[in-house]
């Protein structure tokens, strides 16, 4: 794979170059509420910027579904770039049509500018090779030279993730080099124990990273909506908390799996339940209370682990030499239910272990809970990404930087 290292010493003054980010961060309203995966595309656009390129960045945000939508407009995190390069940035209000090309034209040596959400073109996400090829002839033109950097993306098989790199000589930027690194560190190299701590909604999502870790981790902490699932599979009552029944036969053959090769499978023994989901926008109190995972009521449901499962989960992690930490614990964006997810990130912390945040929503827990993102040994700007990754499937936009 090309380095962007490699890229600027062949000289890049003058030329037009695609930069592909993934700028899709967190919106409320037209307010970014986290924006790290801007933050970190900024070293890749700099240096191109310094070298005397005439940047065009790109990237989706959200699911507009193939045509333009306000509320997924890319102008707010166009203008968050423009703030931290400290020079501001050109913003086109299309892909490829006019305002796009009377931006990238008018871009002097140094210069950057960001198109709008490449999703609004229906090419982008086309599963027809020919439609998203098309796309990609049009994005094509628009550059001399393609960085892929969207970490985040690179497990879609999208025209400017995976079309347009075949279109234009390309390089790897920063971030993504960075990724595949640590990525590679779990993969091949990592170092005993190796813990990874699972969160997230559903088990369907994380079925696959599973099945790959039942023959890697030494021991796997399951939480978040996830594991009422495994709660169900081992015969206990779990109330109105999030199940997803189709999945129980595959978690039980996971159970036997890791009973089988001495994998530690760790379950939550308590939570904290509540009625109802609880108000994520007034975070009015929600009548929270711990109780045992065994023993939750048929009324309500579990939304975090309880303070236990807290204590337990961090004695797993306190001495492993890796960590892989993917999915909160439980529904951090309120005060009641951010307790485990907390615990969880604080023993991250605490370890000596080299440790590695996943994905979207556990890396904006890690900064909205108000860690020190240094405390971390990476956090990652890819949530299915990363998992993909350590899945050991081929993702589409590094093989395509691979070429
Ligand atoms: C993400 O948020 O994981 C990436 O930006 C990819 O977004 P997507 O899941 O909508 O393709």
């Amino acid at each position: 794979m090309k380095t962007i290292d490699e890229l600027l010493a062949e000289g890049v003054g003058g030329k037009r170059v695609f930069v592909r980010a993934d700028l899709n961060v967190p919106l409320d309203g037209t307010t970014i509420t986290d924006d790290g995966r801007i933050r970190a595309v900024v070293p890749t656009v700099k240096a191109l910027a310094e070298a005397g390129a005439r940047v065009v960045v790109a990237s989706h945000l959200g699911r507009p579904k193939g045509a333009p939508d306000p509320a997924f407009s890319l102008a707010p995190a166009a203008a968050r770039l423009g703030e931290l390069l400290g020079t501001g940035v050109e913003f086109a209000t299309d892909t490829v049509g006019d305002s796009a090309t009377a931006t990238v034209a008018a871009l002097t040596d140094g210069q950057v500018a960001v198109i709008e959400n490449l999703r609004f073109n229906p090419g982008e996400t086309s599963k027809d090779d020919a439609e998203r090829g098309a796309f990609a002839d049009r994005l094509a033109s628009l550059a001399d030279l393609y960085v892929g950097d969207g970490f985040g993306a690179v497990h879609r098989k999208h025209a400017s993730v995976y079309d347009l790199p075949a279109r234009l000589p390309h390089a790897a930027g920063y971030l993504i080099a960075n990724e595949v690194a640590v990525l590679k560190k779990l993969t091949e190299d990592v170092q005993r124990p190796y813990v990874v701590a699972l969160g997230g909604a559903k088990v369907s999502d994380k079925l696959a990273v599973i099945d790959q870790l039942l023959g890697k981790a030494d021991r796997i902490l399951i939480g978040g909506g996830m594991a009422y699932t495994f709660l169900k599979a081992k015969g206990y009552e779990i109330g109105k908390s999030l199940l997803q029944e189709d999945q129980i036969p595959a978690v039980i053959e996971y159970i036997e799996r890791a009973e089988k090769t001495g994998v530690e499978l760790v379950l939550p023994v308590d939570a904290v339940v509540a009625q109802a989901f609880p108000d994520l926008k007034t975070k009015a109190p929600a009548g929270a209370t711990a109780v045992a995972a065994d023993a939750i009521p048929a009324d309500q449901m579990g939304l975090d682990v309880g303070p236990e499962t807290g204590a337990l989960y961090a004695s797993k992690i306190t001495d492993a030499a890796t960590v892989f930490w993917n999915g909160p614990m439980g529904v951090f964006e309120h005060p009641d239910f951010a307790e485990g997810t907390k615990a969880v990130a604080q023993s991250l912390v605490d370890s000596k272990a080299f440790t590695v945040v996943g994905g979207g929503d556990s890396a904006a827990a890690v900064r909205i809970l108000g860690f020190d993102e240094t405390a971390f040994g990476h956090i990652s700007t890819g949530g299915g990404a990363s998992l993909e990754y350590l899945e050991g499937k081929t993702l589409p936009g590094l093989a395509a930087l691979e070429d």
